[in-house]
């Protein structure tokens, strides 16, 4: 991440919204376009934000962030694009099948974790999947702003490559897209050596080919701010285990399918948060006691950090052992 987070407290800043669009853009991702339920015009933002979106699913409330797709200079509706996701835990599942034109829901204000750098000459996006999100607001951005940008989208099949042949169609000279189907793949190295100085690259798609694009650039002697990617890791199942939190004075037990973020709020505790990804700091906790091992899952804390056991990242991490007890 290369822009240091905003503060905000969990649940301090939302938006009523009411569903405006739901769009099939293909077998596995779907629209949501969202207006505000006051009538009012949304707040600006900046490509590369994502929103929180608040789901109430029976009891439970899901909180999962999603980029903004949508123009930031068009403040009448926010968009969001989401991949079903069949083995997750339910967030993209419940808008696939639950979230209805003219609902009600709640959105967070956005924060941008991977803006564009806009001291860069030029803007090279390289794109996986649904990672192709971020980058449809930051196009949009540029031109209006008139800066020089071309997009790498690697995609499994022309079927599924949303956006693609839109944004083709507008953009011929470029927008580059690579089919894993017909064997086509982004040249990487090549495309990293012709670029001149003062060039920024982005990187948003699966894990692999975030790293892939790191250790190639870092290879052919891209400085590391240069280069900059997203990605939110969403939390994953563990073993159920009980965390004393001390300032709130109660124990919770965190269940399999839920992280300890998540396990807090169900308690009634007002714990940050910004990505719930492990990516932007804010949900950072001091360890005052542990027996047992940490599952460190977040890319914010360095080795060190999580070697020493003193702080863990509670919207992705999990901790397995008979004792963990929390300044929260
Ligand atoms: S909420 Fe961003 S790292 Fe946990």
């Amino acid at each position: 991440m290369s822009a240091a987070p905003q503060k905000a407290k969990a649940g301090a800043e939302k938006i009523d919204v009411t569903v405006d669009a739901i769009v099939r853009v293909n077998e596995l991702v779907t629209r949501f376009e969202f207006v505000r339920s006051d009538g009012q015009p949304f707040p600006p933002f900046s490509a590369g934000a994502h929103t929180v979106v608040e789901m109430q699913d029976g009891d439970r409330t899901r909180l999962n962030p999603y980029s903004l797709m949508s123009d930031p200079a068009d403040t009448s509706r926010y968009a969001i694009s989401v991949r079903r996701d069949d083995q997750g835990r339910g967030g993209s599942l419940f808008l696939h099948t639950k979230v209805k034109v003219g609902d009600r829901m709640v959105l967070s204000y956005p924060v941008n974790l991977f803006p564009l750098d806009l001291r860069a000459r030029k803007h090279v996006f390289i794109a996986g999947g649904i990672g192709i999100t971020p980058f449809m607001a930051m196009i949009a951005q540029l031109e209006h702003m008139g800066g020089t940008w071309e997009l790498h989208y690697a995609a499994r099949s022309r079927a599924l490559a949303s956006y693609a042949d839109d944004l083709v169609a507008r953009h011929r000279n470029r927008v580059h897209v690579h089919y894993d189907e017909e064997g086509q793949a982004i040249a990487l190295e090549d495309l990293l050596d012709g670029q001149a100085l003062g060039t920024h690259v982005y990187v948003c798609g699966p894990k692999g080919m975030i790293e892939w694009v790191h250790r190639t650039a870092e290879a052919h002697g891209w400085p590391a701010e240069n280069v900059h990617s997203e990605e939110f890791l969403a939390p994953q199942p563990g073993k159920p285990f009980e965390v004393r939190l001390c300032k709130s004075d109660i124990v919770i037990k965190v269940g399999e399918n839920e992280s300890l973020l998540e396990a807090m709020e169900r308690c009634g505790v007002d714990a940050p948060f910004l990505c719930r990804g492990g990516a932007c700091g804010q949900c950072e906790t001091d360890v005052i006691e542990a027996d047992g091992r940490f599952d460190h899952r977040d890319h914010w804390l360095d080795e060190e950090d999580h070697a020493s056991g003193r702080k863990i990242m509670p919207c992705v991490s999990r901790f397995v052992g008979p004792t963990l007890v929390l300044d929260r």
